[in-house]
């Protein structure tokens, strides 16, 4: 199953969400690969703390191991793999996933730029690329670049070719809890040169299209959070703003059919960004609701009843 990720916005959690699903998906012991479409800024070695390609892999003279960004330039055969398990500096992860399913991290490469084009040769080099990873792993989630990029305009032109069109594809677009982040994301699916537009004008079908996209809400307060305001009167506007957030995802198509799932706000994620893992709450760093939020939104991910019921 290929995944890909996206939101209209930068900053939405994205891709601390994505790679904690991934790792909880590997946990259940499937394995797992993670592609970082996200040119400008490849994060995924941060999050998965391997420290030498935290900011992306950088090419060293002489060899040719580079990302995925140059693989779809064409400067290298294959792109670069990290095995996370063999390569994380984080003594737990490494213990975890040891133990679990396969994940993989195929990183961006460093100082890497978004793409300002699209050609047919990258297209080609992305369905090679995203047909293979697929044979071999459960799920490959693809961490895209923001808004309407040249990213997922190679993701939306990749899965209508020949050899991934009939392949499980399921998008998920972030946002955050917000009025501008719910808009935003709203006209990212469906406004003008939106994610619909431009992937029937590829040739996908609207439907299909509409079928295989999930909104992910994410760092969401929670109403215990709302009720222990520091006064009623902010108590009560809380849950006002709630209600009407609630009701403007309805009304831009972003209602509870729509939704995969919420994670909430996160005091370690507010702080840092990494995998939330079951010592960190065991140890009362993390909250319980988050690890859990993980797990379900990666179930419901897999899981095709649990997707289609939405
Ligand atoms: N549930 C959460 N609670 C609090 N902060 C979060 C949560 N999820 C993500 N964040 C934080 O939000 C910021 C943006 O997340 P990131 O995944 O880098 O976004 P994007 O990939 O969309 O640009 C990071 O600092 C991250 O730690
Ligand atoms: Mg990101």
């Amino acid at each position: 199953m290929l995944v890909f990720a996206t939101s209209d916005k930068g900053g939405t959690g994205r891709s601390v969400t994505s790679c904690n699903i991934a790792y909880r998906l590997s946990l259940s012991g499937r394995n797992v690969a993670y592609v970082d479409f996200d040119f400008g800024s490849p994060t995924a070695g941060a999050l998965f703390e391997i420290g030498s390609i935290e900011r992306g892999i950088s090419t060293e003279p002489g060899t040719h191991v580079s990302g995925v960004h140059n693989y779809l330039l064409g400067r290298n055969g294959s792109p670069a793999r990290v095995d996370v398990a063999s390569n994380t500096d984080r003594t737990e992860l490494k213990r975890t996933t040891q133990r679990a399913g396969r994940l993989v991290l195929l990183p961006g490469d460093e100082g890497g730029a978004e793409f300002l084009t699209c050609d047919e040769e990258m297209v080609e080099r992305c369905v090679e690329l995203l047909a293979a990873l697929d044979q071999e792993f459960r799920v490959v989630v693809v961490d895209l670049s923001a808004g309407r990029s040249v990213a997922l305009e190679i993701a939306l032109k990749a899965t209508i070719q020949p050899a991934l069109r009939r392949r499980t594809a399921r998008w998920l677009i972030f946002h955050r809890w917000t009025r501008q982040h719910v808009l935003a994301a709203a006209g990212l699916v469906h406004g003008p040169n939106g994610f619909l537009e431009a992937g029937v004008e590829y040739g996908h079908t609207d439907a299909e299209l509409l079928g295989s996209v999930r909104f992910v809400r994410t760092a969401v307060p929670t109403t215990v959070s709302y009720l222990s305001a520091d006064h009623p009167a902010q108590s009560t506007w809380l849950l006002e703003q709630d209600a009407a957030l609630r009701r403007l995802a309805t009304a831009n198509r972003l209602g509870t059919t729509s939704v995969l799932g919420a994670t909430p706000v996160e005091p370690v994620l507010q702080w840092r960004e990494q995998l939330v893992l079951d010592s960190d709450v065991n140890a009362h760093i993390a909250k319980a609701e988050t690890t859990q939020a993980y797990i379900e939104l990666a179930r419901r991910l897999v899981d095709d009843t649990a997707w289609e019921m939405l």
